[in-house]
């Protein structure tokens, strides 16, 4: 294999241009020109008016430069296009008629689909996990998990200081779409009393007993780490009447949010005061860990070598504390365990 491409794709993930810079150095290595995709897989979609605007040759010494750097230097972006097959042809056709033999696509469970497309259609494709969420259940980590977890406890030790100093409980948001592994880490890691996450059914009666039972051992600084995706699996709540008819203005069809769940609690538990705070994306922009850039050199070494080998249609994980690949299609398939023990541990100790 001659030349090859990187991409990333979805949503940026810390640690990805230490991905995209252990990729360039590997290609240096074996003498493979690497060209960089920009904005996912837009960029093979050729509808910008330059080509820069769409792709990069890249070198080592620009790439040197962003490792440790976060966001993404190539850009990202969720590409609807790729749903439609007549859009993922034009993208073989474009890599095919810039020479580039094989492809490195970090990114989450949507980018590795586009790329086992891209392989249905010839093109030889590596998946490297790109994504804070750690939804992707074949590998024990995801690129920039560890990253969001060590941001989310930092802001959830500076809460509890606040917290503690005013005696009041804090709802503190994190991020994981369907996912609640970074809100179980992160309420393992802080001694956060309370977790609520999308994989366990949950009432917010039930929220404000185990918050009573704190307030009455003399806790008045619990932190409810709540995924936000956890609002999918609470048992319906009249939100609506029960704020109106304690005091408090909400309006019809209005969607539950961490900031109503600490007005609901104040009010079910007869506290002062309860705040909230949504971490959002400084979970994504933090510089990665290391951690997260180990994971992302090896990754990027190990998917340049492969399609050096000619193996290709494979994602790259990390078993057992080791970097590993395996089938694109078996590992879309892997099903999601979730720590229930953990969760439960944190919930009633
Ligand atoms: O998938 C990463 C993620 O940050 C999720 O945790 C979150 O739900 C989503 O992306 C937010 O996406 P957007 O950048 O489109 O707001």
């Amino acid at each position: 294999m001659n030349k090859i491409g990187v991409l990333t794709s979805g949503g940026d993930a810390p640690g990805m241009n230490a991905t995209v810079m252990a990729v360039a150095k590997s290609a240096a290595y074996y003498n493979m020109p690497l060209v960089g995709i920009k904005h996912g897989y837009n960029g093979l979609l050729r509808k910008s008016s330059s080509l820069f605007d769409d792709m990069e040759e890249l070198h080592l010494d620009t790439v040197l430069d962003i490792a440790d750097r976060p966001g993404t230097y190539l850009r990202t972006a969720r590409c609807m296009e790729f749903m439609d097959p007549a859009w993922r042809q034009i993208a073989a056709d474009t890599l095919r008629a810039m020479g580039i033999e094989g492809l490195v696509v970090i990114g989450g469970d949507g980018s590795f689909h586009g790329a086992e497309y891209l392989c249905q259609l010839g093109i030889p494709c590596i998946g490297i996990p790109g994504t804070i969420d750690n939804d992707l259940p074949y590998t024990e980590m995801t690129l920039g998990y560890d990253t969001a977890v060590n941001v989310c406890v930092d802001a959830v030790r500076a809460i509890r200081a606040t917290s503690r100093s005013h005696d009041r409980p804090h709802v503190v948001e994190v991020m994981g779409r369907h996912c609640g592994d970074i809100a179980l880490t992160t309420a393992v890691s802080t001694g956060a009393e309370i977790v609520l996450v999308p994989e366990v059914e949950w009432r917010i009666e039930d929220v404000a007993k185990r918050l009573n039972q704190q307030i009455a051992k003399g806790n008045t600084r619990t932190t409810i780490v709540v995924a936000e995706g956890c609002w999918e699996s609470m048992e319906p709540f009249d939100m609506f009447t029960f704020l109106n008819s304690h005091g408090k203005k909400c309006y019809a069809g209005e969607p539950i949010s961490s900031m109503r769940l600490a007005s609901i609690l104040k009010r079910m538990c007869g506290m002062i005061e309860a705040r909230s705070t949504v971490i959002g994306y400084t979970q994504r922009g933090a510089e990665p860990t290391a951690r997260d850039s180990a994971f992302a050199f090896e990754a990027g070494n190990l998917a340049v070598r492969l399609l050096k080998d000619g193996i290709s249609n494979q994602v790259i994980g990390m078993k057992e504390g080791k970097v590993f690949y395996m089938a694109i299609d078996e590992a879309l398939q892997a099903k999601r365990s979730f720590n229930r023990y953990l969760y439960d541990l944190v919930n009633t100790i």
